[in-house]
């Protein structure tokens, strides 16, 4: 099975998306209508090695986004590329070995967790998929790893509890060894101890293999101690890229507004608060300008008729906003 190798050689970013848009088709009552743009000018670099947090409410597109990433979806523009090649132009025999590289795990580990499979034939399918051995003593070391005992490759996933499955999950997504691993709300299921052993875990893996870790999440508290850097969706589009470190300082009225999910006795956050009453609007019919325009407590007239661009700082932070808050 031949290698994928980063033909760009440097090998400091792992994924580039370059203009992607994400549009699904819809039906109404009267048949197929004009389809709908979910995602749109998503530019966003995926650092090797890093751990990136996608983060926004509910709805807001970041599991779309985590599913092109691994290829699960294919843009309607633009290009997302990962280690190099672009996903929608792969040769058919360089798809099963890059997507080897690419790993995800889901809020339900029913879903990649066949409930008719024990955990050992759930591990060795995937490594034998990829050519890769599946003696005991392989898969054994990988549930140690994930912090399960050995006698887990004798039982079936419904024998196990909530934060077992996942682990198994886990172990399963890094049994053929990638180099990107999606983890998509994994912990929200899970009662509030047991989050913090996964997402422990999580974070102990990606140092240990020199995983780059994509982690989605509506919990701010989670992604500040879990990852490196924050991108904020808003509506399909990311709005703000900031070191996780400096969450609070973040410049965008969206950001700021969701910090209000983390204990604050900063007044200015307090005052914000009133900032991010109601639903967000539709992808159906977006609000001219900024998406975030009707909610924010400090738009102007130009927010309502000038989208405003994702732009990056000296200090590479990226932010879309015309009136940003000050740090
Ligand atoms: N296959 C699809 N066909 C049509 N619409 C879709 C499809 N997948 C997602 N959507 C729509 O795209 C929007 C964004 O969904 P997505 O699941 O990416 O959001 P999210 O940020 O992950 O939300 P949550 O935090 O609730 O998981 C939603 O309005 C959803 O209905
Ligand atoms: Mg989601």
């Amino acid at each position: 099975m031949p290698e994928v190798v980063d033909p760009r050689g440097d090998g400091t970013i792992l994924a580039r998306l370059r203009g992607v848009e994400m549009a699904f088709p819809t039906r109404g009552w009267l048949g197929a209508e004009p389809p709908v743009k979910i995602l749109q000018n998503i530019d966003l670099e995926i650092r090797a090695g890093e751990s990136l947090a996608l983060v926004g409410e509910s709805g807001g597109g970041k599991s779309t986004l985590a599913r092109l990433l691994v290829g699960l979806l294919k843009a309607t523009a633009g290009s997302v590329e990962v280690m190099g090649y672009d996903l929608s132009r792969l040769h058919r025999n360089q798809r099963l070995p890059l997507y080897r590289q690419l790993q995800m795990v889901f809020q339900d580990p029913s879903g990649s967790l066949d409930e008719r499979w024990r955990g050992r034939a759930l591990l060795s399918e995937m490594r034998r998929l990829h050519g890769l051995d599946a003696e005991d003593e392989t898969l054994i070391r990988l549930l140690t790893e994930v912090g399960l005992s050995a006698d887990t490759l004798e039982r079936f996933p419904h024998q196990l509890s909530g934060g077992q499955r996942q682990r198994l999950a886990l172990a399963r997504a890094l049994a053929v060894e990638p180099r990107l691993l999606i983890a998509d709300e994994p912990v929200s299921a899970l009662d509030l101890s047991t989050q913090a052993h996964i997402l422990r875990l999580l974070r102990q893996l990606q140092a240990h293999r020199n995983l780059t870790l994509v982690l989605v999440s509506h919990d701010l508290e989670t992604v500040a101690a879990c990852c490196d850097r924050v991108a904020v969706m808003y509506l399909g589009r990311i709005v703000e890229v900031l070191p996780a470190g400096h969450l609070r300082r973040a410049r965008h009225p969206y950001s700021r507004a969701l910090l209000d999910s983390l204990p604050s006795s900063r007044p200015s956050e307090r005052r914000l608060r009133q900032a991010i009453v109601g639903e967000a609007p539709s992808f159906r019919q977006p609000p001219p300008g900024c998406p975030f325009q009707p909610r924010c407590g400090v738009a102007e007239a130009r927010c309502r008729q000038q989208v405003p661009v994702l732009e990056a700082d000296a200090d590479g932070n990226r932010l879309a906003c015309h009136y940003p808050l000050s740090s």
